[in-house]
This record gives structure tokens, C-alpha cells and sequence, in this order.
């Protein structure tokens, strides 16, 4: 059975230069799937949102919406490090708030830690979530939460102006107590700066090399195609697959070639003897 890490293998795998790989998981077979194939953590991200639900942000994702993707993924998974991404409204309020709901995905749903956006101006939030004795991962760089103020879903660090925010952001969430760091979306020469001054691991969706990588499930099985990111790669083409599946089927039951005999229940008493209970009905 495979052997569920903790902090300190994390934090020992940064020493040693071993990469982490994981991506989101938001139901129970991808998250069977993801410890069948070795994940070393699953984030059920609030883009669930629109990789599950349909909407065209992460905005109108709910706590409820957040606990029973976690449930499910915390049961298909029991043995991988599951993060739990706390949702927009769940931590923006007061520190009193943050600590609340992180509670919430401890004990209602089993994560082994949660995630939340922001440097500088979320520290305070990070500070009393980890007083209250949870494992915070922080994410900065393009934060999908608050993409309206970043005008868009941008690039960040990009110029020194905002490079220089995007690093007092990453000393931030170490000096609030993360035990860890996501970047999102920022040029590969200022993650490697940050990844090198920081103690806890770092780690990157579409921000170059560092302690290790995310994407998003839906990108990289080629399951969700309305926007691509430049910085993912597809692996797989589950749209193409699923497709050609349907068609097919559509196909044989419109022509009969479904079901067949291999696919039915057989009787288990002589024919005659149905024959006269369907006579008795006519
Ligand atoms: O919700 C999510 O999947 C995320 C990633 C974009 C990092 O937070």
C-alpha cells in the first residue's frame, strides 16, 4: 500500500532537489487514479468551478461546493496528501473567518492541509489558520480570485516593479507560517530566485522550475478546452476519446448493434415456463 507522505517528506525532498508532481482532482475516479499513478499530493482547486460546474470563474464556488469535492477525492485517495483550496468569500472576511472555515475542511472532509491566494495581505489570515494548528500551502503570482484587480488572468512579475511584489509576497507567506508556496503564472527567473531564498518548498503552475509542478487535471487530459493556458501540456485527449465514445455508442443503439447477448441477464428457468406467465398477462 502506498505510504502517505507528510510535511517533512516534503520538506526533505526540497533538501534532496526531488520534485514534487501533482495536480487538481476534484471526484472520487481521478483521485483513484491519481494515487494509483503516484501523485504525491491532489489540490480539489476552487476551479472546480468551471472545470466541474460550468461557471466561467472561481468566484461563485461555495464552501459546500469545496467540502464535498474534498469528501469525495479524500475517499478516493486516502493514502495522497489532498489539499483543500479554500474558496473565494471563505477567508477574504477576518482572520476569525479563515480560521473557521479552515477548520472546516479538516474536519469535514479530511484534507491534510489548505491553500489560499495571496502574499502581503493575506498574511495575518496565514499567521492565525497556522496558530490554529493547520498546514497553510500559500499561492501568489496570478491569483484566479482576485483576477479583476490583476486586470485579467496576467502574467505577474513580469517587470522588477512587480517581480519586487511578487517576492515580498513569497517572504510573506514563509514568515507567516506556510508550510509551503505555489506560484502561479511568473517568469522561471523569478521563481528560481524565490525557490533558492526560501526554506519551504516551492512550487509551480506555468512559473518555470522549482521544487515541483502542478496543472490542472482538466488542461493536461485534454478535458477542458474553452481557454488553454500557454504554460500547460496535454498528455492525453479524454475530450477527443469521450467524444468518439458516445458517437460509437449512439450509433449501435440506434442501429441495434447494442445490447447484445454478452450484455444481458439470462433466465434460469425454462422458456415454456415464461411463455405461460406472459400468457396469463395477455
Ligand atoms: O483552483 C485551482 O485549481 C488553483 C490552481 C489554479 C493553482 O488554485
Amino acid at each position: 500500500m502506498k505510504k502517505k507522505k507528510t510535511v517533512i517528506d516534503f520538506m526533505q525532498m526540497k533538501e534532496k532537489g526531488e520534485q514534487t508532481a501533482w495536480i487538481t482532482a476534484y471526484d472520487y475516479p481521478t483521485a483513484l487514479f491519481g494515487e494509483q499513478a503516484g501523485m504525491d499530493m491532489l489540490l480539489v482547486g476552487d476551479s472546480l468551478g468551471m472545470l466541474v460546474m460550468g461557471y466561467d470563474s472561481t468566484i461563485p464556488v461555495t464552501m459546500e461546493d469545496c467540502l464535498a469535492h474534498c469528501q469525495s477525492v479524500r475517499r478516493g485517495a486516502p493514502n495522497t496528501w489532498v489539499i483543500g483550496d479554500m474558496p473565494f468569500g471563505s477567508y477574504q472576511t477576518t482572520d476569525s473567518d479563515a480560521v473557521n472555515n479552515a477548520v472546516r475542511f479538516i474536519k469535514e472532509a479530511g484534507v491534510d492541509c489548505i491553500k489560499l491566494e495571496g502574499g502581503q495581505r493575506v498574511a495575518s489570515r496565514i499567521r492565525a489558520i497556522t496558530d490554529a494548528g493547520i498546514l497553510v500551502m500559500g499561492h501568489i503570482g496570478l491569483t484566479p480570485q482576485s483576477s479583476g484587480q490583476l486586470g485579467g488572468f496576467k502574467a505577474q512579475g513580469r517587470d522588477v516593479k512587480n517581480a519586487r511584489e511578487v517576492i515580498k509576497d513569497a517572504l510573506a507567506v514563509q514568515e507567516a507560517g506556510a508550510f509551503s508556496l505555489l506560484i502561479e503564472a511568473v517568469p522561471p527567473e523569478v521563481t528560481a530566485f524565490i525557490t533558492e531564498k526560501l526554506n519551504i518548498p516551492v512550487y509551480s503552475i506555468g512559473a518555470g522550475p522549482c521544487d515541483g509542478q502542478l496543472l490542472i487535471c482538466g488542461d493536461m487530459l485534454g478535458q477542458f478546452k474553452i481557454f488553454t493556458p500557454k504554460f500547460v501540456r496535454q498528455y492525453a485527449d479524454l475530450a477527443a476519446v469521450t467524444v468518439d465514445a458516445f458517437k460509437t455508442y449512439i450509433k449501435d443503439v440506434k442501429s441495434g448493434a447494442f445490447p447484445t447477448d454478452e450484455h444481458v441477464y439470462h433466465i434460469t428457468e425454462p422458456k415454456e415456463k415464461f411463455e405461460a406467465l406472459f400468457d396469463e398477462f395477455k
